[in-house]
């Protein structure tokens, strides 16, 4: 009897032993309706060895109903961790608080500070706030899934804790009986200050391996506030009292020694351009933000960038430990800020190491008219990373803008000046001359997809889009988008797919229906240099 069970308990142990990695949360609200519903904007990232379902569900409040936005699964290339990324709304009843949990996933196995059971916990905070006149947006931060530190270094991690309503953003560890985890056991080897850095200090080869790194991220009031219902009850907030929670969750993985914790030898270390850490970068919609990013490690050999978000954003690699990242935002991210996270991996011997740790903040100017009063260089905020980052750029991170000249001139790293790093994507999606013939459906979509016809232009990249339907579709709501990619150097079909794939999920986002993605050819036959970088 007792070895049945036993059974029983083994086979659903290996049935759910989904290898979970982490998780990251945050929301921003939405609309008041007239009937006092309100509506709010969440995102998510879920980390796993094995892609899964494991879906966020109602703790406590009334959560509402959700609908969702966006999906995105893919698996990070070495890795090989899946990632999922999603975006949802939920509309509830009023604006009263209430928590969504991620509850009964398992961790990846031999977890070294025993966790087994996946657990998170966030707490969405929507009552009108006496401070700014309008709902709460909870703090944004972002993390990589898994981050290695050798055990002999002394290495720091300063996570981003950016509050959009200028909240005093502090990090704490779960709390067990608050059910934040399952449990909440802390990492022995690392310290976490409040401000939201984790530092870890040489140990032991005993206490190498991966560690579940559980914490809870709120947002605190700068002055007392009072949060007023729609019911009309009010409650007082004072500056100890935080006002929404979301979980960051990861895994730190303790490797062996390295030969020397020296950065740039065999740890790789960021370099002009890459922006500082905390760097905040302004964009408008439709117009893209350019991340350059560059790492050096003198004996090790820079392998891959890994990015905490992956929605929307193309991944270039440009070169030896040189890459760009591209993020268009469309309008629904419009006055909202968004962060995104990388790290640098480099490998010798088998052995994997990481840099440090960078995060910038991308705040999404509202509307396109004031973007000419808009800074499009990096702000450094940073004061934690030493060295010599924070000299070497603010003016290479550019938000392009092709109405102004005045970001031009920051905008040249010289690294840019090789052509053969040089993308030249033209899109050419497709609308109708005979938009007015075309029945409603199509309508609706087409008019969606106009992010397809503003033209963004940088000094590095050509991103022309434009639209066309066949005159064949009219009965039907079957749309064709031709997307055409020209680079000046040949592309694979999967980096063609992966700059398709983000275009798609923009016009999805925008809201077009899902469509299936061919590609027809892929040729080097047009390759030119562009005059303008000759
Ligand atoms: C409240 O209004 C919204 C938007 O008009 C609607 O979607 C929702 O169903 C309404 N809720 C109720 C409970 O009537
Ligand atoms: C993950 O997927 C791979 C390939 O599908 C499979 O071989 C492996 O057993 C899976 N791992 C777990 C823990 O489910
Ligand atoms: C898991 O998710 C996929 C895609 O989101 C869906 O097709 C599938 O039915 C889900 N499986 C379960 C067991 O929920
Ligand atoms: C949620 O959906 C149910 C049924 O689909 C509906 O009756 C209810 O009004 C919805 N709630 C809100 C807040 O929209
Ligand atoms: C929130 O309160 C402010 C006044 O403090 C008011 O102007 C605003 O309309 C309120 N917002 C909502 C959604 O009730
Ligand atoms: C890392 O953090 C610890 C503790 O906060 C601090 O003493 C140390 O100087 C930091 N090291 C670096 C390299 O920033
Ligand atoms: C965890 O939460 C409980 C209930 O709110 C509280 O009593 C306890 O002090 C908390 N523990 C820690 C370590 O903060
Ligand atoms: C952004 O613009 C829209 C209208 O274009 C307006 O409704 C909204 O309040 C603006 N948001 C901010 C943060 O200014
Ligand atoms: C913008 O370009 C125009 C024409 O080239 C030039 O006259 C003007 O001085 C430029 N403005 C700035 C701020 O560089
Ligand atoms: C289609 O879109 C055009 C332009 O936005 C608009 O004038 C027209 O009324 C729309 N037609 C329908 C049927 O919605
Ligand atoms: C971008 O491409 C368009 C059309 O292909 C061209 O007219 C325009 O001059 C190009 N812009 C730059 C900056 O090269
Ligand atoms: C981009 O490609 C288009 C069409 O192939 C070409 O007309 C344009 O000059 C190119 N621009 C750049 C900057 O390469």
């Amino acid at each position: 009897m007792f070895l049945c069970l036993l059974l029983v308990l083994l086979l659903v142990c290996s049935t759910q032993a989904n290898q979970f990695l982490g998780t990251v949360m945050s929301y921003y609200p939405g609309n008041t309706n007239a009937n006092g519903s309100v509506t709010v904007d969440l995102r998510y990232r879920l980390n796993f060895q094995n892609c899964t379902n494991l879906s966020w569900e109602c703790l406590s409040g009334n959560c509402g109903n959700e609908s969702l936005v966006a999906v995105f699964e893919y698996m990070e290339s070495n890795e090989e961790w899946c990632k999922t990324e999603g975006i949802f709304t939920r509309q509830v009843p009023s604006n009263a608080p209430f928590q969504l949990w991620l509850n009964g996933g398992h961790w990846i196995d031999s977890i070294t500070n025993g966790i087994v059971n996946s657990r998170a916990v966030t707490l969405v905070e929507l009552r009108n706030r006496s401070d700014i006149g309008k709902a709460n947006s909870s703090p944004q931060t972002s993390i990589i899934a898994a981050v290695r530190v050798p055990s002999n270094c002394q290495r720091n991690f300063s996570l981003l804790a950016f509050d959009p309503d200028g909240d005093n953003v502090q990090c704490r560890y779960g709390n067990t009986s608050l059910s934040e985890c399952n449990p909440c056991t802390a990492p022995s080897v690392i310290s976490l200050s409040s401000s939201c850095s984790l530092s870890f200090s040489p140990t032991s080869s005993s206490n190498e391996g991966p560690y579940a790194v559980q914490l809870v991220m709120e947002d605190f009031p700068t002055q007392t506030i009072t949060l007023t219902q729609t019911d009309g009850t009010q409650t007082t907030l004072t500056p100890e009292d935080a006002i929404s929670k979301i979980p960051v969750q990861f895994v730190l993985w303790v490797d062996p020694p390295a030969p020397s914790c020296t950065e740039g030898l065999y740890l790789p270390v960021f370099v002009s351009p890459t922006p500082p850490n905390r760097a905040q970068l302004y964009t408008s919609v439709f117009r893209f933000v350019e991340i350059n990013i560059q790492a050096e490690a003198n004996i090790s050999t820079i392998s891959e960038l890994l990015v905490s978000v992956r929605f929307n954003i193309i991944s270039m690699t440009l070169g030896p430990g040189q890459f760009r990242l591209l993020w268009t935002p469309s309008v629904e991210e419009s006055g909202r800020s968004y962060p995104i996270c990388f790290l640098v991996t480099a490998i010798h011997n088998l052995s994997t190491f990481n840099s440090d740790l960078r995060c910038v903040i991308v705040t999404v100017i509202n509307g396109t008219t004031t973007s000419a009063t808009t800074p499009a260089s990096t702000t450094p905020t940073d004061t934690t990373t030493g060295t010599t980052t924070s000299a070497t750029t603010p003016a290479s991170t550019t938000s392009t803008d092709t109405t102004t000249n005045t970001t031009t001139s920051a905008t040249t790293p010289a690294s840019t000046t090789s052509t053969d790093t040089t993308t030249n994507t033209t899109t050419s999606a497709t609308t109708p001359a005979s938009t007015t013939s075309t029945d409603t459906t199509t309508n609706t979509t087409t008019s969606a997809t106009t992010p397809a016809s503003t033209t963004s232009t940088g000094p590095t990249t050509n991103t022309t889009t434009s639209a066309t339907t066949p005159a064949s579709t009219t009965s039907t709501d079957v749309i064709g988008l031709r997307v055409k990619v020209s680079s000046t150097y040949q592309l694979s079909n999967n980096q063609v797919l992966s700059y398709i794939q983000q275009v798609k999920n923009s016009l999805m986002i925008s809201g077009l229906p899902d469509f299936s993605v061919n590609i027809v050819s892929n040729s080097a036959a047009e390759t030119t240099v562009p005059s303008s970088l000759a």
